[in-house]
């Protein structure tokens, strides 16, 4: 393959089971012969320990330049009180490249695999857009006479016009260009937010909801409040399609989410702003009690790396991924955690066999 046309990838497993579960998605990238080179870099809890950096000061304009993706591991390590290198390097990406779309698909593989009753795989088809440079995560405030009884702290909730718009705007557009797993047409956003109790921000949400959907007459609109939210997805997760919301509730409900696809393990996403180099990883965290035991389910990450391929124009490849994965969950060839009984890497390797035939 000539060096011109392999797509770059630029690899960041970061801490905890990131560095067990990513070297598993790139095994199966490799397996399926698609035309990419790695580049790895070592960002995260370890280096920072060893010499106090987190990414170099270039890191971000080096990564949307020389790459095409980037696959990223998780972030977050008990020895890093502060979670600084997490905010640097994974809140870094996702702010200063200005990846304002989180795509986090949520898609049952399996009905063994959902905690509900009587819910198959085609009940659970949606996607969650989250908005992801803004709200509560710019982690704008302060606090006041710390440490005394009159303390005060205070944590801003960003919310502009632009990137509520945009993230709206994006929301629609994915709906009108996305199909179900089934081949059937999207048909609905559903807006969740707290406008009830948050109204300046929750308002302009309103405002702007309103405004965008007149574009798109053929998507039906929805609202639901994020505490309602919760609940109907636990009790009939068939009636979401598109949920557009704020970063911080996007965070919350995509846990929660991943609990219907069979838990964290199994959740994938991106974070996209359209033309530019994009960041894929999985939805949980580093699980630090289950790190270094080759128990972490490598699925999610796996299933992560596929999104990318398809990202990249490699839908053949991305699609011997997804059905290499969804054979291992029937058969029960994955972790513990899907009611497998292999380890993380054992699981990796079954897939990555399957989806280099
Ligand atoms: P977590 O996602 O790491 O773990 C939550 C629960 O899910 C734990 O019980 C864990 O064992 C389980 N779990 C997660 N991934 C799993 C997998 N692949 N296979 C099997 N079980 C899995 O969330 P947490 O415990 O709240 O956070 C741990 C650390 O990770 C913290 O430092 C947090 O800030 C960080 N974090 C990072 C990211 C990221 O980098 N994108 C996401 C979430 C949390
Ligand atoms: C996620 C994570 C991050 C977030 C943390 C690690 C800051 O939970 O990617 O879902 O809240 O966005
Ligand atoms: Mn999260």
């Amino acid at each position: 393959m000539d060096q011109q046309t392999k797509k770059r990838i630029a690899v960041i497993p970061g801490d905890g089971i990131g560095q067990e579960v990513i070297p598993q998605a790139l095994n199966v990238i490799r397996a399926t012969g698609a035309a990419v080179e790695f580049t790895e870099f070592d960002w995260g809890a370890d280096r920072y320990l060893r010499d106090g950096t987190t990414l170099p000061p270039d890191g971000f304009a080096m990564l949307a330049r020389d790459y095409d993706a980037i696959l990223a591991g998780a972030f977050g390590d008990p020895r890093v009180k502060t979670n600084i290198h997490a905010k640097e390097i994974l809140l870094g990406m996702r702010f200063q490249m200005d990846l304002y779309a989180n795509v986090r698909p949520v898609r049952l593989l399996d009905a063994s695999l959902c905690p509900l009753k009587g819910v198959e795989p085609k009940d659970v088809d949606f996607v969650v857009i989250r908005e992801n440079t803004e709200g509560v995560y710019g982690d704008l405030g302060g606090v006041f006479k710390k440490g005394t009884p009159d303390e005060i702290a205070t944590q801003e909730d960003i919310n502009t016009r632009k990137g509520v718009e945009r993230i709206i705007r994006y929301a629609f557009e994915y709906c009108a260009r996305h199909t179900k797993q089934d081949g059937s047409p999207r048909r609905s956003v559903l807006m969740c937010d707290k406008s009830n109790a948050m109204t300046h921000a929750g308002g302009l949400w309103q405002r702007v909801f309103k405004e965008v959907s007149t574009e798109f007459p053929q998507i039906t609109t929805q609202h639901l409040y994020v505490d309602a939210l919760c609940m109907q997805m636990v009790r009939d997760p068939r009636q979401f399609d598109v949920v557009v919301t704020n970063n911080m509730f996007g965070d919350i409900i995509t846990d929660l989410a991943a609990g219907l696809q069979g838990g964290l393990g199994m959740a994938a996403s991106v974070n996209i702003h359209p033309g530019r180099t994009s960041m894929f990883e999985p939805v949980h965290g580093s699980a630090p009690p289950i790190a270094g035991k080759d128990i972490a389910n490598p699925f999610g990450a796996i299933l992560t790396a596929a999104m990318m391929l398809a990202h990249l124009g490699m839908t053949r490849e991305s699609e011997k991924i997804e059905a290499a994965v969804l054979e291992a969950v029937r058969q029960k060839k994955g972790t513990q955690d899907i009611g497998g009984t292999l380890g993380t890497r054992e699981a990796g390797e079954w897939v990555a066999e399957r989806a280099g035939k």
